[in-house]
């Protein structure tokens, strides 16, 4: 895996916004993976900026997010169909229809997430998946289990993921207690990944997820089994990275 450690937030924001970039840049029909939460918000606000300035075109990007809280309708405030409107999509000429967010509102999520696995295959599959990872080393709703997963399912959320996004509702009770996710595997067969990573509370997660064995029970491990990995952290998040 690729390290590249920055000063702070803003700077690690602005890397990876270019990395995005450089790689979108590449290739027609760019086929790019999202994430939400705290992390990526300056990365795409940069990317809005870059947009903006006709540096970068999302007329022809396909985009699919990883994950999306179950019980939460597209328009409810925290959904993360929500955020990325609020973050991203309102602000970038992306076509709407090429934006894919797992649906938070579905009865059979079996078929459901065969299909959204099936919508990635035809779009030619994930040329760069972006992640953030939690203080647990999850990676998307990939929480800590006895094995890795494969495509995309639907999870219970861990009491430390709970608690982690409660800061984002009126109170924890608030917080779905489950989520559906691409898999482990899903993400692996993305052609290249990037990871961001900021604050200290990540640094334990980050530095096991690199140099730590390839666990389920720590499941950002699994990337140290793709050939293409870039990780970009900030320097609270690099404490046990730079030891
Ligand atoms: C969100 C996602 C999660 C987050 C992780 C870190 O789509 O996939 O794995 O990346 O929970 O969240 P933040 O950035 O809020 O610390």
């Amino acid at each position: 895996m690729k390290v590249i450690v920055c000063k702070d937030y803003d700077e690690m924001s602005i890397k990876a916004a270019e990395f995005i970039a450089e790689e979108m840049k590449k290739k027609k029909n760019f086929v790019l993976g999202l994430a939400t939460g705290s992390t990526p918000v300056g990365t795409y606000k940069n990317l809005i900026k870059m947009n903006t300035n006709k540096e970068i075109d999302f007329s022809d990007v396909v985009t699919f997010n990883l994950d999306e809280y179950i019980g939460l309708d597209k328009n409810h405030d925290q959904s993360f169909a929500y955020f990325m409107y609020e973050n991203l999509f309102n602000h970038i000429n992306i076509v709407n229809t090429n934006a894919h967010i797992p649906s938070g509102t579905e009865t059979d999520y079996d078929a459901y997430c065969q299909e959204y696995e099936a919508m990635i295959e035809r779009a030619g599959g994930i040329d760069l998946q972006l992640l953030g990872i939690g203080s647990n080393g999850h990676i998307g709703f990939n929480e800590p289990a006895d094995e890795f997963s494969d495509i995309t399912h639907t999870v219970d959320l861990t009491e430390s993921t709970i608690k982690d996004n409660s800061r984002f509702f009126n109170s924890i009770d608030e917080v779905p207690k489950r989520a559906v996710t691409m898999g482990i595997g899903s993400i692996l067969r993305a052609k290249k990944i990037l990871m961001i990573v900021s604050g200290k509370n990540k640094a334990k997660a980050v530095y096991e997820a690199i140099h730590g064995p390839v666990d389920p029970k720590m499941p950002a491990s699994a990337l140290q089994k793709h050939s293409d990995v870039t990780v970009i952290v900030d320097e609270d998040a690099a404490t046990y990275l730079k030891k």
